[in-house]
């Protein structure tokens, strides 16, 4: 469970995120929805203390190194997909027969076998992506916070990525300005505008109100 209160950010007088109260509950996939700077982004960068807010609360009963957060745009590292995959193992110190196992598991569940020693600069935008997710998955986080994970990608492997974020059981925060993309994957949405969220709803009943619509 992630709870926020009264979360305000400020850049210089002007006030881009202004959460009265947000409860993230667990076991769930949790959408924030809504129109490009509507502030999506910076609450979940501040969810995951990658920002710091100007005022107001926030609290989790999960421990950082618990949490992984997505970048939009995946990072890759220089050396081949297996090696970008193995790293939060080896960083944490795993044994070897663990990793190999772990990062083979990773492997078959994104399908990248075919590319598993290919240098991760050289993936496509939908490789990368896979490769991103598969690297926040291999150690098991119990909370996965997802900003646009398939923005920019191709539909077909949107609905790879889709079909895998639904499968794996996990407490996830995705951030997405499309309505529909929330409406096949998340259990409850959070509409943002203008910083503040307007309503939390299932995206069948959000996707209704007349409040949604930018998309
Ligand atoms: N570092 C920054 N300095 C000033 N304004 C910023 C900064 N980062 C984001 N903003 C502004 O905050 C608003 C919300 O941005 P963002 O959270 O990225 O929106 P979204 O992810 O919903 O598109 C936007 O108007 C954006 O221009
Ligand atoms: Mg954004």
């Amino acid at each position: 469970m992630i709870k926020i209160n009264n979360l305000i950010k400020e850049y210089k007088n002007r006030t881009v995120v202004d959460v009265k109260e947000l409860s993230i509950p667990n076991n769930m996939i949790f959408g924030i929805v809504g129109g490009n700077g509507s502030g999506k982004s910076t609450l979940l960068k501040i969810i995951a203390e990658l920002l710091p807010q100007t005022s107001g609360t926030i609290s989790r009963d999960v421990a950082l190194d618990e949490m992984v957060y997505l970048f939009q745009k995946p990072h890759m590292f220089n050396t081949s997909v297996y090696h970008n995959i193995a790293y939060p193992l080896k960083f944490r110190k795993f044994n070897k027969n663990i990793i190999e196992e772990k990062v083979n598991q990773m492997i078959d569940l994104f399908d990248l076998k075919h590319i598993k020693d290919q240098n991760a600069l050289s993936l496509s935008g939908g490789e990368s992506q896979k490769v991103n997710l598969a690297r926040a998955l291999v150690f098991d986080p119990k909370w996965i916070l997802l900003d646009e994970p398939t923005a920019n990608i191709d539909p077909k492997s949107t609905m790879q990525i889709e079909k895998i974020l639904k499968s794996i059981e996990m407490n996830m925060v995705i951030v997405t300005h499309s309505l529909n993309q929330a409406k096949r994957l998340c259990d409850q949405v959070a509409v943002m505008a203008e910083g503040q969220i307007l309503e939390v709803n299932t995206p069948e009943i959000a996707l209704k109100n007349e409040v949604l619509v930018y998309v």
